[in-house]
């Protein structure tokens, strides 16, 4: 009998990434495979997002287009899973009838037990295998991308979860409303996931939250003198410590961090622990104090500025990455200006410039959408021509010098292999060596907006 298969879309997040990993470990611990063949497959799942109406609109075609799929494999499941499907609920099944199946966001964690509930799987395991993490998987899990072939049985890099949900309410932002409060994962939990997957060969492991910086757990410590454990307070910093003491692992990531949680203590802890990587993305959003105090972002641009200084004074390499929007209710000429100089004074690596995009049920979206589409498009191409101009200025101080980069993938059609630098910069380059999880020192060539292209010297 032909094994079954699936097939995972996933958009939006890091986060909704990592969710589909998690799903696709699942489905292989029930002996599906994954399939890029869409017809073929025996379960579809489309992991959804809401941030933008775009997303949300690329989502609605993926969806729809599925009809097709169904009317072709009437015994084949489609799984609409996270954010969307959290948001919009029964309505998206008002809209698509052949949807089998929601998952929404918050109800991430019990995939299995929704799945099996629903009778699309038979999981006839003990139920205490199904009702474990499944973050945590102690094989190897699938690859990032379908176009690449990292190492079938060996994972490099791996994204892992440390907290889910946010408490922010930035006012334009539908996050907090679809992935609900902040949780935390317990530090012992992520050291052992970790310790597990380095054991079979990870290199790298980026942390995982929308704001990693407001992680908060308790952690074991054993007392040396009577040799007990106690309970104590763990922050991010204490817990990137204990990762860092982890045996064979060689990099450390994090994101997203919120520039009102960044403290002098994380700043030290990153500048002092080498496996962590010199690289930060902080999302700026608006140069302008007036927007960002609309935005409820609880920071000035001075505020954001100081932290830039400190961080570059502790570590002089870092790299420094954000997320910037465009056309926020009310945003004049003048607020735009503010965010146009303080991608000149600050000089980001690299810039995400969104246009703003109304959600329902946020604060925002009672102000309105004021800023037409034409000033939104000129503004965002303004500023993201800007941000590019920069982001390649910043690339090209590699030129000609040797960048150590971690190889983490090959492009299957091409060949060529991508390594990213420590500080987070992706280098293609070809070899004729196998090279997959080493790190190994390239010589650039070549600075673009988004990469950089070099060639293994050795
Ligand atoms: N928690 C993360 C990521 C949030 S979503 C963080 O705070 O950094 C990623 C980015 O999408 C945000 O930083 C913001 O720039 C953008 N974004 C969020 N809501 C948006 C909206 N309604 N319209 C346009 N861009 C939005
Ligand atoms: Fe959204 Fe703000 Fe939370 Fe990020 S910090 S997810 S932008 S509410
Ligand atoms: Fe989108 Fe949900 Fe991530 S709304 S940005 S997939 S948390």
């Amino acid at each position: 009998m032909n094994k079954k298969t699936y097939f995972i879309r996933t958009f939006g997040c890091q986060m909704n990434e990592s969710d589909s990993d998690m799903f696709g470990a699942y489905l292989e611990q029930l002996g599906y495979m994954p399939t890029d063949n869409v017809d073929e497959a025996d379960i579809v799942i489309v992991n959804t997002c809401s941030v933008r109406q775009h997303a949300e609109e690329r989502a609605f075609t993926e969806i729809g287009d599925l009809k097709h799929y169904k009317a072709k494999n009437p015994a084949g499941k489609v799984v609409v899973v996270g954010c969307m499907a959290e948001r919009m609920g029964k309505e998206l099944k008002v809209k698509f009838p052949h949807i089998d199946l929601l998952v929404g966001a918050k109800s991430a964690e019990q995939f299995p037990e929704i799945m099996k509930k629903s009778g699309i799987i038979a999981d006839t395991r003990d139920a205490r295998a199904t009702t474990e993490k499944i973050a945590a998987p102690d094989k190897p899990v699938r690859n990032d991308t379908k176009t690449t072939d990292e190492s079938a049985t060996t994972k490099i890099t791996t994204f892992v979860t440390i907290s889910r949900g946010c408490n922010n309410y930035c006012s334009y932002c539908v996050v907090p409303y679809v992935r609900g409060p902040e949780e935390y994962r317990p530090v012992e939990e992520i050291v052992e996931e970790i310790t597990k997957l380095t054991a079979n060969g990870l290199k790298e492991a980026t942390l995982l939250g929308q704001n990693v910086n407001s992680y908060r757990s308790v952690m074991s410590v054993i007392d040396p003198a009577s040799g007990s454990y106690t309970l104590k307070e763990a922050d991010f910093s204490d817990l990137l410590a204990e990762i860092h003491k982890i045996v064979g692992l060689k990099r450390i990531r994090y994101m997203t961090n919120h520039p009102k949680d960044v403290s002098d203590k994380f700043i030290k802890t990153i500048a002092s622990l080498n496996k962590v990587c010199t690289h930060i993305h902080l999302p700026l959003q608006s140069g302008s104090d007036r927007v960002l105090e609309l935005m409820n972002r609880k920071y000035t641009f001075e505020y954001y500025y100081g932290l830039i200084r400190k961080l570059r004074y502790h570590i002089a390499d870092i790299s420094i990455t954000t997320d910037l929007m465009v056309g926020f209710p009310g945003e004049t000429d003048k607020d735009f200006k503010a965010t146009l100089d303080a991608v000149s004074k600050i000089k980001f690596d690299f810039a995400y410039v969104f246009k703003y995009s109304p959600r329902e049920n946020t604060e925002a979206f009672k102000l309105g959408d004021t800023v037409n589409k034409e000033t939104k498009e000129k503004r965002h191409k303004e500023l993201l021509d800007l941000c590019n101009a920069v982001a390649r200025e910043k690339n090209s101080k590699y030129l000609g010098k040797l960048a150590e980069v971690l190889v983490e993938s090959r492009q299957s059609d091409t060949g060529e292999y991508m390594g990213k630098t420590k500080d987070n910069r992706a280098v293609v380059f070809q070899s004729a060596r196998e090279l997959l999880g080493q790190s190994i020192n390239i010589k650039i060539k070549e600075a673009k907006v988004h990469s950089l292209i070099g060639e293994n010297i050795a």
